[in-house]
């Protein structure tokens, strides 16, 4: 039976793609729009990266490729059985270069991010009041338009701090993408998911 995979948009797809060649698995080809796909013995759904959890959790999809970033903000109920060893980058806390501004001195820290809850949570145990402020992207320019003291992103090559004026601060997370598992399909769907699970674990490098 076809199990259904869902996987980002983003730039996890890239690497994803990848390891599904590598390990001698279906995968889609070319560059259509189709969002829902059928190749082979997969199902693949091609969604925002923050949904990927969504999808699996709910059981939609069987499986996923999401960062760990993601599902730390999404605290979704899936199981993670497997680092896929790319998309490796780190959440940081990142304020104007040169700035001195400490988030742990100040009485209270307005930050900018797409991950709220990670955020919250994150200076919350640190004792530090924070005001987050959510964006859906572009985060790097919100201290120097005086939208927030500092953000919270994710950090890959550096480069786009680097050319908004950032600078880290601190780490918050490492990441990399996991494969996630749907609970029942976990169980109900024993035998294939073990299959994809070990084809994927061969194909690591
Ligand atoms: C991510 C992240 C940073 C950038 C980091 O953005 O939010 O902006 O990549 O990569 P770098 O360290 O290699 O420069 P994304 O491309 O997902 O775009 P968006 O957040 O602006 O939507």
């Amino acid at each position: 039976m076809t199990l259904t995979v869902a996987l980002s948009k983003g730039k996890l797809l890239a690497g994803s793609e990848a390891l599904f060649r590598r390990a001698g698995l279906p995968f889609p080809e070319g560059e259509g729009r189709r969002l829902v796909v059928s190749h082979g013995s997969l199902r693949f759904l091609f969604v925002k990266d923050m949904d990927v959890p969504t999808y699996v959790e709910y059981g939609v999809a069987d499986c996923g490729v999401a960062g760990r970033d993601v599902l730390l903000e999404s605290r979704s109920d899936v199981y993670e059985p497997l680092d896929l060893c790319f998309g490796r980058c780190r959440l940081v806390v990142a304020r104007l270069r040169g700035s001195g501004f400490d988030p742990h001195g100040a009485s209270t820290v307005r930050v900018a991010t797409k991950y709220p809850a990670v955020t919250a949570k994150h200076f919350l145990e640190r004792g530090v009041s924070a005001e987050v402020v959510r964006l859906a992207g572009s985060v790097e320019i919100a201290p120097g338009l005086g939208l927030a003291d500092c953000i919270v992103d994710v950090v890959e090559t550096g480069r786009t701090l680097e050319e908004n004026g950032l600078e880290i601060v601190e780490d918050v997370a490492g990441s990399s993408a996991r494969l996630i598992v749907n609970r029942a399909s976990y169980h109900a769907r024993r035998d294939d998911v073990a299959c994809l699970l070990e084809t994927l674990r061969r194909a690591l490098p």
